[in-house]
């Protein structure tokens, strides 16, 4: 951390708590960072240093920062159109349109500011649509800064050899201890755990949310079998199947992690890549679900005041047409591929054995002689060598998250990145960790 954003932290210390604008960016008194600009694939810090980044700002940078297409068409709309009004507008029209021509799940969408926003809309819905309160989440998923999602397996504090499972705690105080009452967990690809979960309170459950593509834990995934066992199981007992596509939609393939799967859930969530950055989210799905949504007695209240506005929109119109009509996904697969193919190779010749989980846009890299299944299994992977090997990367102008739960995001930028160079870094930083 150069003098610059050192001086900025202390500044900032007065200011915000911990001295950042939301928890997730404190990386420590030496290490947290303030960006100075973003362009394309790189970043560059406050004291002019520059990193090829795969964080993309937890991952909804899909094309590239500052996109000139995207930016254009936000641009226009704040030069020709309105920012904000309160009404509908032609392009809500658009967007949805696009959605669905991507996603053939999709017949009705409601747009949100963030993922979180999404997920509580969701979540409402599908509870009013059966009657029921109970919601099933699956272990190491994350589905936003919203009560009842705050709840954690905790897996520090576990010892996989004791048989006991692992305690269940909130992310951080404020949690009402209450809002866990309606929740139920369930670990990914576990099938006994499910037939026991519908075995025993399959009549309560409004929903199981899930990722499919876990972006919260290093992209492990649900298997085909599983997946459709939890579909079916929702549908026998009459509850929905909320897939959360928050970081897999239009990342992981243009109608996202479903069209991977070829199985449809009966409500879906988007933000992240819908709007290449900027905040856009949404969820849609059944229209008999969707249509318990409305302002007539006995609807499900939807809105708020930013919901649709033209900034936003005019983003996601931007940036969906361009997946639609570009390569560009086939071209952050392919630089995915790559990378993915390259670390293989150094980190094998380093005697460090890897595995990854995930599509090539959203992989997960986990050190360790196997994929992992499900979150448990996440934690016999070596997590500090990854730790020590990301802080190296980072050192050495490759930004990452330091923590392996978190996927390498790609973008249609990183097409341009020196292959070569980013090997031979990859080779110095394992070189590193190991010595460490
Ligand atoms: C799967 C998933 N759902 C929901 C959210 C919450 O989204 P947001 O941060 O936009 O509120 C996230 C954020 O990372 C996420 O990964």
């Amino acid at each position: 951390m150069g003098p610059e954003q050192h001086r900025l932290l202390q500044a900032a210390y007065g200011l915000m708590p911990q001295g950042v604008a939301e928890n997730y960016r404190f990386w420590g008194p030496d290490r947290t960072v303030f960006v100075q600009s973003a362009k394309g694939c790189w970043l560059t810090d406050c004291d002019g240093k520059r990193y090829v980044d795969f964080r993309l700002g937890y991952g909804p940078i899909i094309l590239g920062y500052q996109d000139a297409r995207v930016d254009a068409a936000v641009i226009e709309q704040i030069q020709s159109g309105a920012t904000l009004t309160g009404f509908s507008t032609p392009l809500d029209l658009q967007v949805v349109e696009k959605i669905k021509a991507l996603c053939p799940q999709i017949d009705k969408v409601r747009f949100a500011n963030s993922g979180t926003e999404a997920v509580m809309g969701a979540i409402r819905t599908a509870r009013a649509f059966t009657g029921r309160d109970r919601v099933a989440i699956v272990e190491g998923g994350f589905h936003g800064l919203y009560d009842e999602m705050m709840w954690k397996t905790d897996l520090e504090q576990w010892d996989p050899s004791s048989g006991q499972r692992p305690p269940v705690i909130p992310f951080g105080a404020g949690i009402p201890e209450k809002s866990r009452d309606l929740m139920e967990f369930i670990r990914l690809n576990d099938a006994e755990g499910l037939q026991q979960l519908f075995e025993f309170k399959g009549e309560e459950l409004a929903c199981v949310i899930l990722e499919p593509i876990i972006g919260n834990a290093g992209s492990i995934s649900a298997t085909p079998e599983w997946l459709a066992m939890l579909k079916s199981l929702c549908h026998q007992h009459g509850a929905l199947l909320v897939l959360d596509e928050v970081k897999t939609g239009f990342r992981v393939a243009k109608g996202g992690a479903q069209s991977l799967y070829g199985l449809h859930a009966d409500l879906t969530t988007f933000a992240k890549a819908m709007g290449n950055g900027y905040p856009v989210a949404a969820f849609g799905g059944r229209a008999d679900v969707m249509d318990r949504i409305g302002s007539f007695k006995g609807g499900v209240v939807h809105g708020g005041t930013y919901s649709a506005n033209l900034i936003a929109l005019s983003a996601a119109n931007a940036t969906l047409d361009i997946l639609m009509n570009t390569p560009a996904l086939e071209v952050a697969h392919h630089v995915g591929s790559q990378l993915m193919a390259i670390l293989k190779s150094t980190l094998h010749e380093a005697g460090v054995p890897v595995q990854f989980a995930g599509p090539p846009s959203m992989f997960g890299v986990h050190l360790g002689e196997s994929v992992p299944t499900n979150y448990r299994d996440w934690r016999k992977t070596d997590n500090r060598l990854y730790e020590k090997f990301a802080w190296a990367m980072i050192d050495r102008g490759v930004m990452l998250e330091p923590d392996s739960r978190e996927p390498w995001f790609l973008c249609e930028a990183h097409q341009t990145l020196d292959l070569d160079w980013f090997a031979q870094v990859t080779r110095d930083a394992i070189a590193h960790a190991l010595k460490t």
